[in-house]
């Protein structure tokens, strides 16, 4: 009796996420599973079948550092992601949740409209009925429900213990509901007002709901290494897992810190704490240009950052100031820098992100080069010119990192997009390609995959990565995105 498939790949390579060599090997899909992974006969029957020779096949990416909470139900084809080979993203980071939905911080005031949530378990339902192409889990974002929380108060003093009861029932209610642990962002409004103290207070159901503790950290710069110390005495405190959020040394006078950032990492680790980091694999950083005037990016004390060139990523109420430098508009407007920055923030509305180049490209590769680094895009797919790192994380390892400058081996880095962010995040039947596991599959050439988004150009898809497949769907077919709604909400420590 013949085997009856869905779908047959034939004749590729299988990188299984493991860490493990490369093998020759057919994989065979049965509704939303891999159901062989081997020489598959002949007369099998299958929907389709497609010949995969010369391509790697192997599991989805997981997109670990993702800020696509509300993108996934205003642009359910997340395309960005999806041409990428991205299957699973990982939202809420960065301290920027969606409960309470009245403070969640929109990355543009966008007028598309929203369902309603009322909760964590209320956001994943609204994912579940109205999907988007790729699967959907979640952080719960601190900043978010310490702005609900202290909504009317003044953010700037400490939390009381009402308000830290009330931020902790919130994150029950996700932990039961599926999320994956919680997010700070200690540079940012208002999560910078927390002490340590009060994130270990408000992150104490972490451990019994089996979460782990993400952080994008107080400081990237000078106090780097202290940032990274609160971030881990966090976790041991709390008893979780830490992650550290696109790792990096941000300004030309800390370049280099990142060697002694992975040695304090690499310390933890040799003490038994489970630490591990993200990254993307870019040069300049994206994030609100009124977050950055607020840590003095432009100011005198800046140590070199001002003179790093700062470009308009998205401007929602002055569109046509997209892509221009932050030093040109001052020029234009006369103003010095900070005060010119300042007021593109006032006309072009608090949501504005810049791009800032403020890395050095062999801190880039050092951080990529360490066991400790999973890949993540922390992409922000708004305006009309995103970071490109929202359209070519992956393909740019993949092509770049791995086959032109030989930086990680192309198995490795597949694990640290793949099973590696699986395990940590505590994602079931995800992350290997193997019988049983769940089919979220990427088809790439490995002579060919490269990143072709730029600074200038940047919602380009990749090339050489003609297939995705997302639970047992095809989303990207011949290197053209299907329009396939195949995701799913993903919860924690849920095989499904
Ligand atoms: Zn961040
Ligand atoms: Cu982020």
């Amino acid at each position: 009796m013949p085997e009856r498939y869905d779908l047959v790949l034939r004749g590729g390579t299988v990188i299984d996420g493991s860490g493990g060599p490369g093998a020759r090997a057919d994989v065979a899909v049965r509704g939303d599973r891999v159901a062989r992974v081997g020489a598959v006969d002949a007369d099998a029957a299958a929907a389709e079948v497609i010949d995969v020779s010369g391509h790697v096949v192997c599991p989805g990416f997981i997109d670990v550092h993702a800020h696509d909470d509300t993108l996934v139900l205003i642009e359910p084809d997340n395309e960005g992601k999806v041409m990428q080979g991205v299957t699973t993203v990982i939202n809420g980071n960065c301290g920027a949740g969606v409960v309470p939905q009245s403070a969640s911080r929109r990355v543009l005031e966008s007028e598309a409209p929203l369902p309603e949530w009322d909760s964590y378990g209320g956001y994943l339902d609204a994912i579940a009925r109205q999907p988007p192409s790729l699967n959907v889990a979640t952080l719960v974002g601190f900043g978010t429900m310490r702005a609900g929380a202290l909504s009317g108060a003044q953010v700037t003093r400490p939390a009381t213990a009402e308000e830290i009861e009330r931020m902790r029932a919130w994150l029950r209610e996700a932990l039961t509901a599926g999320a994956l642990g919680m997010s700070t962002g200690l540079i940012y409004e208002p999560d910078r007002y927390a002490t340590t103290d009060e994130i270990v207070a408000v992150a104490q159901p972490l451990a019994a709901g089996g979460g782990l503790y993400a952080s994008h950290v107080r400081g990237e710069g000078e106090t780097l290494l202290a940032a990274h110390a609160e971030a881990m005495e966090i976790g041991r405190r709390g008893g979780v897992p830490v992650q550290i959020s696109h790792h990096k040394a941000s300004g030309r006078a800390y370049w280099g810190y990142v060697r002694r950032s992975l040695a304090q990492i690499e310390e933890a680790r040799v003490r038994g704490e489970d630490v591990t980091a993200d990254q993307y694999p870019y040069t300049a950083g994206s994030t609100r240009l009124a977050a950055m005037i607020q840590n003095g990016w432009f100011g005198d004390g800046a140590d070199g950052a001002r003179e790093m060139e700062v470009l308009l990523a998205s401007v929602p109420s002055r569109p046509a100031w997209e892509g221009r430098s932050v030093a040109s508009l001052a020029s234009e407007l006369d103003l010095p820098i900070e005060q010119a920055a300042q007021r593109i923030v006032d006309e072009g509305g608090a949501s504005t992100i810049a791009i800032m180049f403020s890395m050095d490209e062999a801190d880039v590769r050092t951080v990529m080069r360490h066991e400790s680094t999973m890949i993540g895009t922390d992409g922000i797919g708004w305006g009309s010119r995103p970071h490109p790192r929202h359209f070519g994380t992956y393909p740019r390892i993949l092509g770049r990192y791995v086959r032109e400058h030989g930086v990680i081996a192309l198995e490795e880095a597949v694990h640290r997009m793949t099973a590696m962010p699986a395990q940590k995040f505590d994602l079931r039947g995800r992350g290997e390609l193997r019988e049983g596991s769940i089919a979220d599959l990427v088809v790439f050439d490995p002579r060919t995959v490269i990143d072709v988004a730029t600074y200038e150009d940047p919602r380009r898809p990749p090339a050489g990565m003609p297939y995705v497949f997302v639970n047992g769907s095809a989303v990207v077919r011949d290197g053209v995105h299907t329009h396939a709604r195949a995701g799913r909400a993903v919860r924690r420590g849920v095989d499904r």
